[in-house]
């Protein structure tokens, strides 16, 4: 038996520090990526990975891509293209950098990124992140793309702030994976396989950890969250509005989102919290790629837009002061001049708090890739800066509505100028506010001032401070 160290609360000698190895991991894409990542860097932690911010230094570099528009796949050939360059430089230094490339991009090509960057050491698809730890520790180049039969969740640590990556008060927390859609321009279901929904038990575990921790927001994310379903802890089946109201009675946790729905997935529940529990918050994220009916069914959306204006009808009657965003897409095969129109004449109708819009890339594979309506490239631009600005006008509208109004920011980070700090309001617009660091990670009440391009500007009305839309607890400043 060894004899214990002298000084126990002394430093590890320098040594055993310098066995530490450190990670960097690039996220492209979307939320669940970013979930991802730290799902990564919490199982590679166990093998004394600590996560670095920058490529330099890093024994280890992850790419965790995105595939869902051509643009997004590109730029990993040529970040792999710098990564080779850095990684020569290291070994004329004598030191082994591994390269590892996860996400979209690693299960859509799989071997084919290793032929056009043969110094990629390994590459991982979503399904398999919980055997990373395992992949990294042998030399050989590997190739994993499978869509195993165990539930990597059940073998990845869950989220936790106690963890190696530094979370805020906001975190993301997966409850569903995949999606059985089948949109006819999306990668999605072949990139990300069969819906998957993650049990009550393991959601709520890591809800819980994430609050001790002092996450005071969560997101729940799913590619098809609200196709989320299980079996509640009061032994019924549950959809997400049920799932919702379970999470908001945890202690700590003060603000609910969801990310992102499908339009035919919603239902009356899911409706109902908007209405009844304060900790959901006021923003629907819903998706609704066209405003024609004609090119709704060519996209096998399932829904056509009256059914889509129904649904945001019943959520601003449940929620009046509700901010919808949702995602475009302009110039999807067979697009005609008034298809178009019906999408801006649906922009006008609904009125959003903003909302993402692309122009349709071609993924190789999707079904509507080999429609022969494909439509030229200056049209999809001409419609693509119309609806945005038309967007853009809309989200101006919304943000200016809220000068004068008294809303709840959750501080965030530090702000981009000198003294000042960064949060959220309820509706997902960015608040910067002068004000302490201190106000990190909670949540105050903050009387909008004025608005930026992107963001609102406000100021802290003392000392009055509240959880929720209600009077909730007085705080000193
Ligand atoms: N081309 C353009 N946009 C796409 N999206 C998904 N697939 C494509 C594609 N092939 C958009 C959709 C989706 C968002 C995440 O990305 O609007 O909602
Ligand atoms: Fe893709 Fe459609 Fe599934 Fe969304 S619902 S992930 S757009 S296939």
């Amino acid at each position: 038996m060894s004899n214990p160290p002298p000084f126990p609360s002394s430093p590890p000698p320098a040594k055993a520090r310098s066995m530490q190895k450190r990670v960097f991991i690039k996220s492209y894409g979307c939320q669940m990526n970013v979930y991802d990542a730290g799902r990564m860097a919490d199982a590679l932690a166990a093998d004394d990975y600590a996560e670095i911010d920058r490529m330099e230094g890093a024994d280890l570099i992850i790419l965790n891509t995105c595939n869902i528009r051509e643009k997004a796949a590109d730029k990993v050939y040529s970040e792999l293209g710098r990564i080779r360059d850095m990684k020569l430089e290291m070994g004329e230094a004598g030191l082994n950098v591994k390269v590892a490339v996860a996400g979209c991009v690693a299960q859509a090509e799989g071997a084919e990124i290793m032929r056009r960057s043969p110094m990629v050491d390994l590459v991982i698809g979503p399904q398999a992140y919980h055997r990373l730890p395992g992949l990294i520790k042998t030399n050989a180049k590997t190739i994993d793309t499978e869509f195993p039969l165990e539930d990597k969740f059940n073998h990845l640590p869950m989220a936790s702030v106690a963890k190696t990556r530094a979370r805020g008060a906001s975190a993301f927390l997966t409850i569903q994976e995949g999606c059985d859609k089948f949109c006819t321009f999306c990668v999605v279901p072949y990139t990300r396989g069969a819906e998957v929904s993650r049990s009550v038990e393991r959601i709520v575990a890591e809800a819980e950890q994430l609050a001790l921790g002092g996450v005071r927001e969560i997101t729940l994310l799913g590619q098809n969250v609200n196709a989320w379903h299980g079996l509640g802890d009061n032994g019924v089946n549950w959809t997400l509005g049920q799932l919702l109201r379970r999470v908001a009675k945890i202690e700590g946790i003060d603000r609910l989102r969801y990310s992102t729905s499908h339009p035919t997935d919603m239902d009356a529940e899911l409706i109902a919290v908007h209405r009844d529990l304060p900790e959901v918050m006021p923003s629907l994220h819903l998706p609704v790629q066209s405003g024609s009916d004609r090119i709704l069914k060519a996209m096998n959306r399932k829904h056509t837009s009256a059914e889509y204006l129904e649904h945001i009808r019943q959520a601003r009657e449940a929620r009046p002061d509700i901010a919808v965003t949702s995602d475009f897409i302009v110039g999807f095969p067979g697009e005609t001049d008034q298809d178009f129109e019906d999408t801006m004449q649906l922009v006008r109708t609904v009125g959003f708090a903003s909302a993402y819009s692309f122009k349709y890339s071609e993924r190789p594979g999707t079904p509507a890739a080999d429609l022969e309506t494909q439509v030229p490239e200056e049209i999809k631009s001409t419609r693509l800066a119309v609806l945005q600005a038309l967007i853009q006008e809309q989200q101006t509208a919304f943000n200016r509505a809220c000068i004068g109004r008294v809303v709840d920011v959750l501080f965030e980070k530090p702000g981009r100028n000198e003294g000042q700090i960064m949060g959220k309001s309820p509706y997902l617009q960015a608040v910067n506010i002068q004000g302490p660091l201190s106000w990190i990670g909670q949540i105050k009440a903050i009387k909008i001032t004025g608005i930026a391009s992107n963001s609102l500007a406000g100021e802290a009305i003392a000392p009055h401070f509240q959880k929720g839309d209600s009077a909730f607890k007085t705080e000193a400043l």
